[in-house]
C-alpha cells in the first residue's frame, strides 16, 4: 500500500484486501444516503455550476444531480448499475485500486465528482492527481460523503477516524495531490439535521497547473 508523509503505516490498509471486482460483480441498485442527503449533493452541486462534460467517479446507478449536465460520464465498477444511471451518457468499467489512473485524454471535463466512495480508494493522491490532469480551467473536484460505508472495504485510516477528521483527511489529499487551490470543508446538512450528514470537500483546479505538465512540445 502507498506510503504519504503524515499518514500512518497501514493507514490504506483494508480488512478485505480482495480484487474490488468481486465485491462489486453483482449491481447494488440502492440509495447509500437518505433523501436529505442526497438533496443537499444536488443543491452543491448546483452551486457550484456542475455542468458542461462532468465525471462522476465511483459512480452507480444515480449521480444526484437536480438537473442533468450536458454530457456526464460515469466511472465505476458494475455494469449494471451505470447502465441504470439515468443521468449518464458514456459508462466507463474501471478499477481505481488496480489503476488509479484515468481512462481520458488531459482536459476532458468542466468538473468531477465523487460521492460516498472516497473511504475505498487505497491510493486517492495517484486519483486526485490525475483528477486534475483530465479536468480543465478552474474545474471543481467535489468531494462528498457520510458516515456509513462497506467497512471491510474501507481503509483502515477511515474506519479509525471521526467526521471531522473525515474531511481533513480528504482535504490533506487534494493538498498533497498538487494541483488544486486549497480545498473547501463544509458540512451541507445542517448541524442538528436528524438524517445522515453530508460533509463536502473541494477544490478548483489551479488554472497555472496545465504549465507544469509533462506534454509533447505544441508545434509554434
Ligand atoms: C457506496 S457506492 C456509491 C455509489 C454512488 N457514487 C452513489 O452516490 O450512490 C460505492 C461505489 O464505489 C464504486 N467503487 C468502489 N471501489 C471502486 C474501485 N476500486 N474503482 C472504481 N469504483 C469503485 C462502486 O462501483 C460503487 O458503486
Amino acid at each position: 500500500m502507498p506510503e504519504y508523509d503524515g499518514f500512518p503505516d497501514g493507514f490504506f490498509d483494508r480488512s478485505d484486501p480482495s480484487p474490488d471486482p468481486e465485491f462489486y460483480s453483482w449491481p447494488r441498485l440502492v440509495t447509500h444516503i437518505d433523501d436529505g442527503a442526497i438533496a443537499a449533493v444536488g443543491e452543491l452541486y448546483e452551486e457550484l455550476g456542475l455542468d458542461g462534460e462532468v465525471l462522476d467517479v465511483m459512480s452507480s446507478w444515480v449521480s444526484h444531480f437536480r438537473t442533468s449536465p450536458r454530457s456526464l460520464t460515469v466511472l465505476g465498477m458494475n455494469k449494471a448499475e451505470l447502465d441504470a444511471n439515468p443521468h449518464a451518457i458514456r459508462r466507463v468499467l474501471h478499477d481505481l485500486n488496480a489503476t488509479p489512473a484515468l481512462p481520458f485524454p488531459d482536459d476532458s471535463f468542466d468538473a468531477a465528482g465523487c460521492c460516498v466512495s472516497v473511504d475505498y480508494l487505497v491510493h486517492p493522491v495517484e486519483l486526485f492527481r490525475d483528477v486534475a490532469r483530465v479536468v480543465r480551467g478552474s474545474g471543481p473536484f467535489v468531494c462528498t460523503f457520510s458516515n456509513r460505508c462497506f467497512p471491510t472495504k474501507a481503509i483502515r485510516g477511515w474506519l479509525a477516524t471521526d467526521d471531522g477528521q473525515h474531511c481533513a483527511i480528504v482535504a490533506e489529499y487534494f493538498r498533497h495531490a498538487g494541483g488544486w487551490d486549497e480545498p473547501t470543508v463544509e458540512r451541507r446538512t445542517p448541524v442538528h439535521h436528524r438524517g445522515d450528514p453530508l460533509y463536502a470537500v473541494w477544490a478548483r483546479r489551479l488554472a497555472s497547473y496545465a504549465a507544469g505538465r509533462d506534454r509533447a512540445p505544441r508545434p509554434a
